[in-house]
């Protein structure tokens, strides 16, 4: 018998964190919907038919009431997976109700997915299938640009780069600029912008610059997925993560280079995603149709490299948005 694809039912998953997350859009409190999310996403994890162990997940035990590194989520059934999630990638997103806050999840087998350590921050470099071999993150921004302009048999000056807009990439964004190319600069949120280089057709070429460490492996599951490519180095910028760093690593593995396979070591993995807030990509959670509630998710599985768009439609009732009681109205209707 074929094995069931956990895609699937892992967009369940995060359609129940967006739809739980949403009513906080715009609201100014984004820990309130972060919390919203993780509640939904771990009760309907609970239906997964899977023994996962967070192993990305809300910081540790003692921080997080729910989803902690460790914790034993799922159906207590075959087959054993690590999970790597984010309930809403792009917190200050939702809460300024801007652009690009999602739900994401990855799963693969037990023991493939690496784990971030003392690493919060990573320099990342992502592209599409047909710039994988392309791209050297050892190598300058201009010769990475050229190259993938190559590789795409487009100038550079026809190349988008997704960056974060921190003050740690003023000289990024010099070099993109110099270089030609153009940048599109986002305050949050590089697991879309990942997503975005990696999938072919959204208008951006490239991810490039320093995020998250978590939200890097996450990225790198939809990268492997898609069959693009991409590569991390950590990136330190923290005096404690950088103390942490240096007392536990020595210095080859802190320069190392990490590509798709050493962030996924599986080929078996999975990327779910649904949109909260609306992007270029994904339309987010929408009250407005008549029918019900939409969501706009992704779904993709490394091992077939099958991607589903899923436009789901959801019977849920204005209580949802403004009152008490929607968690269980968002489980019911995302599992029933
Ligand atoms: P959250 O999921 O915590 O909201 O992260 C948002 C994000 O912008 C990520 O997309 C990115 O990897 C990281 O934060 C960058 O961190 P920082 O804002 O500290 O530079």
């Amino acid at each position: 018998m074929k094995d069931r694809n956990l895609g699937m039912d892992l967009v369940r998953v995060t359609e129940a964190a967006a739809l739980s997350a949403a009513p906080h859009m715009g609201r100014g409190d984004g820990v309130a919907g972060d919390r919203a999310a993780v509640n939904a996403m771990r009760a309907v994890l609970d239906t997964v038919p899977m023994t996962g162990t967070v192993v990305i997940g809300e910081g540790e035990k003692d921080e997080a009431p729910m989803l902690f590194n460790g914790e034993e989520v799922g159906a207590e059934t075959s087959p054993a997976m690590d999970l790597a999630v984010d309930p809403v990638e792009g917190t200050r997103l939702l809460a300024l109700g801007q652009p690009n806050a999602i739900a994401v999840i990855a799963a693969a087998p037990r023991g493939s997915m690496w784990s971030p350590g003392s690493s919060f921050y990573m320099n990342k470099l992502v592209v599409g299938d047909e710039a994988r071999d392309a791209i050297d993150i050892t190598s300058s921004v201009s010769e990475n640009l050229h190259r993938v302009g190559e590789a795409l048999e487009r100038p550079v000056e026809q190349l988008t780069v997704f960056v974060l807009d921190k003050p740690r990439h003023r000289e990024l964004v010099r070099e993109v600029r110099e270089a030609g190319a153009r940048v599109t600069l986002h305050t949050d949120g590089d697991v879309m912008g990942a997503l975005l280089a990696a999938y072919p057709g959204t208008g951006v070429d490239l991810l490039m610059g320093i995020g998250g460490t978590p939200e890097g492996v996450i990225a790198a599951v939809a990268v492997k997925a898609l069959g693009a490519g991409m590569q991390g180095m950590r990136a330190p910028q923290r005096d404690d993560e950088r103390a942490r760093l240096d007392a536990e690593l020595d210095p080859d593995e802190m320069t190392r280079v990490l590509d798709v396979d050493d962030l996924v070591a599986a080929e078996d993995a999975f990327f779910a995603a649904t949109a909260i807030t609306g992007g270029v990509f994904l339309e987010g959670v929408r009250y407005d149709r008549g029918l019900g509630v939409t969501t706009e998710s992704l779904a993709i599985r490394a091992r077939s490299g099958s991607i589903r768009l899923i436009r789901g439609t959801h019977r849920l009732d204005a209580e949802h948005i403004f009152g008490s009681g929607s968690l269980d109205q968002v489980v019911e209707a995302v599992t029933d």
